[in-house]
């Protein structure tokens, strides 16, 4: 839950007045009011500016800094410095840097640049957490800390390597489990002590990347590298919490980033926080089913929006401005999602280096008078007029799709049956399809409870793990209705096929059993054809990627194969079970079957649309004690027609009355209170 101290959206960002002088601070606190701007994310790279030398620490500035802010009414969100290490560290302790993937030792350079297993790392950002928590637990300003930044990147050096030993024992126990969950009688890699055991990288079992020859050593390398970092963080959590009990601990997360398992990290966090980075032509459903991820780490507990551009970005290939409004839109998006702050990277721009081009509240011209600072001030102005209203208000879904890092890692590590597979993007569709219909999802971990959903939908469940299949089952025997897809059921959770016919575990609860997969060429496409039309769906649609041949094991056949040697053979498949149903989506559909197949089982579940609004109409609801808030978001570049209510609600923003038929301007937004 997010610290009442400040009891509103909090607004504000990064914050890194060490680059400039006195005068211009004094300047952007007058600012930072017209703009009713009430926190600063500082320190954020400060390591080397805190920390001088190895014997020496100088708060000073830092001090100022957070005074400074006390004094103009705006609260410090503290981070820890961490996610840079200064140049002496690594000039005087090699082992502070990483290996990289091909092999080469790295230098000092860049940032989130320290090897997580590094002795020298850990012992100092242990102590520089402490040192801050010291001295500024009880800071009037404190409001949150930050640790270290956006983690990340992966270490292949020789400490690594003995930490990997030493996960693998704990994880194991013993090297012969070792070698059976691994499966290393292929190709004669027999371990016979852990210490033959090496990292797998482009020196070892991987190329490019994702390539591997051992699905299963890769995997747990994910997982362990994953595991670092997050001790990494624990180390400066626990060192904070043992000063400073009661304010909120949080590292900024990147959305659907593949390298961390975020469900795990969440566990570990007080509050959820992400940095939000769309480019222009980034699907507005892909943002919003990110926001949903990242409500669904804490199981819908409301999350901190870290870090937005106010206006563009300096590290895509084309940093295409926000357009007027949108800004303000795809800032009240995150809100609609579940977000308690928007918070911006950054209030003033850099003057020097890489990010001078990045967009900042104040740019450098210095001054107000500019489009960017007016849309910031207006949004300032109705996050302070929407005061505590919203705050810890909650997303309320029937249907959710289940998201696993580490499933992701290892279908997308598989060699075989294609290389166009995506994990991620699979995920989406399904998502977009829901969005489309303004069905509210929420996205969840494979150990999420599903009894208050009652649509579950886990696209290319292909690694089950322990317990999944029978709580899938208990699932629909309740009366949940339950979608999977092809390449689902597979293996276990060491990347070992389950024998006996696919889809394994999950064979009983979908009453089929697939033979054989297809991968289709870049362009070729197969066909679902209907055998009858089944209210939304009707005729043929097209589907792509990945056909599994399946043959009904008591599952009813919805959908047939439309050409190929497997023509007739069932593409889609129903199976009742106890109270419910389990769907098999045998091939991945374009969105037209998607879009039919979701609204038609919404329908028959009784999952009703929040509204029924135009293409590029965006809806979600919070609701708190008692109340509803119903987010309308034209993401459309024209003024869009909705069909309210017939009896009038409160517009929070505009704070009018509204019913019936109304037009809700290009990029406008509004929320409904009831
Ligand atoms: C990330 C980082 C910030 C900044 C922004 C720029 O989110 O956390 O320090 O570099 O990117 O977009
Ligand atoms: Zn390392």
């Amino acid at each position: 839950m997010i610290h009442n101290n400040l009891p509103k959206i909090w607004y504000g960002g990064d914050y890194n007045p060490e680059q400039w002088d006195d005068a211009t601070m004094e300047e952007d606190l007058r600012m930072f009011k017209l703009a009713d701007i009430d926190v600063a994310t500082v320190n954020v790279f400060s390591w080397a500016r805190i920390q001088p030398s190895e014997e020496k620490y100088d708060f000073e500035q830092l001090d100022q800094i957070i005074d400074r802010l006390h004094q103009g009414q705006v609260a410090v969100c503290l981070a820890t410095s961490t996610g840079a290490h200064p140049a002496w560290m690594a000039k005087r302790h090699p082992d502070v840097t990483r290996v990289d993937y091909e092999g080469r030792k790295r230098k000092f350079g860049g940032r989130h640049n320290s090897c997580p297993n590094s002795p020298t790392y850990r012992k100092y950002a242990r102590l520089i957490a402490g040192k801050l928590a010291q001295r500024y637990k009880d800071h009037p300003a404190l409001v949150a800390w930050h640790i270290s930044n956006e983690y990340g990147g992966y270490c292949y050096c020789d400490n690594c390597e003995e930490a990997f030993r030493v996960w693998l024992q704990k994880r194991y126990g013993t090297i012969r489990q070792l070698n059976k969950a691994w499966y290393t009688s292929f190709w004669g890699h027999t371990f016979y002590n852990w210490d033959e055991v090496v990292a797998p990288n482009a020196l070892s079992e991987e190329w490019a990347g994702n390539r591997t020859n051992f699905q299963s050593i890769s995997l747990d390398y994910r997982r362990f590298q994953s595991d670092s970092l997050l001790d990494c963080y624990l180390i400066e959590y626990e060192e904070i919490r043992k000063y400073s009990p009661d304010i909120q601990i949080t590292t900024n997360l990147m959305g659907t980033y593949p390298e961390l398992d975020y469900f795990k990290w969440a566990k570990h966090m007080d509050v959820v926080s992400w940095d939000n980075y769309p480019s222009i032509d980034t699907p507005v459903s892909f943002t919003a089913m990110t926001h949903a991820l990242m409500r669904g780490l804490k199981s819908g507990q409301p999350f901190m929006l870290m870090e937005q551009t106010p206006s563009q970005q300096n590290w895509q290939a084309y940093n295409a401005l926000k357009r007027p409004g949108v800004m303000r839109l795809w800032s009240y998006q995150a809100v609609a999602h579940g977000a308690d702050t928007v918070m911006f990277f950054q209030l003033r721009r850099s003057i020097g280096a890489c990010e001078k081009y990045h967009g900042a509240v104040i740019e450098h011209v210095g001054h107000e008078h500019t489009r960017v600072f007016r849309e910031c001030a207006e949004l300032g102005h109705e996050l302070t007029q929407l005061s505590d209203k919203l705050l810890d208000s909650r997303v309320d879904a029937k249907a959710a799709i289940i998201f696993d890092w580490e499933n992701r890692w290892v279908v997308e590590l598989s060699s075989g049956p294609s290389v166009a597979l995506k994990y991620v993007d699979e995920v989406h569709k399904y998502y977009d399809a829901l969005f489309e219909q303004h069905i509210q999802t929420d996205m969840i971990s494979v150990e999420e409870n599903l009894d208050k959903y009652d649509l579950v939908i886990a696209p290319v469940m292909y690694m089950i793990k322990p317990g999944f299949a029978e709580k899938a089952e208990a699932f629909v025997k309740r009366g949940g209705t339950f979608i999977t897809t092809f390449f689902s059921g597979i293996v276990n959770e060491t990347d070992i096929v389950t024998t006996g016919g696919y889809p394994g575990k999950l064979r009983k609860l979908l009453g089929i059993w697939a033979e054989e997969i297809d991968a289709l060429l870049p362009g070729q496409q197969n066909q679902i054809v209907m055998k009858q039309n089944r209210g939304e769906l009707s005729g043929t649609y097209n589907c792509s990627i990945l056909c599994d041949l399946i043959h009904s094991e008591g599952a009813e056949v919805v959908a047939e194969y439309g050409s190929d040697f497997y023509k007739g053979m069932p593409a889609v498949t129903v199976n009742k079970f106890g109270k419910g149903e389990a769907w098999y989506i045998a091939s991945s559909p374009d969105k037209a079957f998607l879009q039919s197949l979701l609204a038609q089982i919404c329908k028959d579940k009784g999952i009703t649309p929040l509204l029924h609004a135009p293409a590029g109409v965006e809806v979600t609801r919070r609701v708190k004690g008692g109340k509803s808030y119903t987010f309308i978001l034209n993401h459309n570049s024209e003024a869009s027609g909705l069909q309210l209510q017939a009896e009038p609600r409160l517009d929070l923003l505009s704070g009018k009355l509204v019913n019936g038929s109304y037009s809700l301007a290009a990029k406008g937004v509004m929320i409904l209170e009831q």
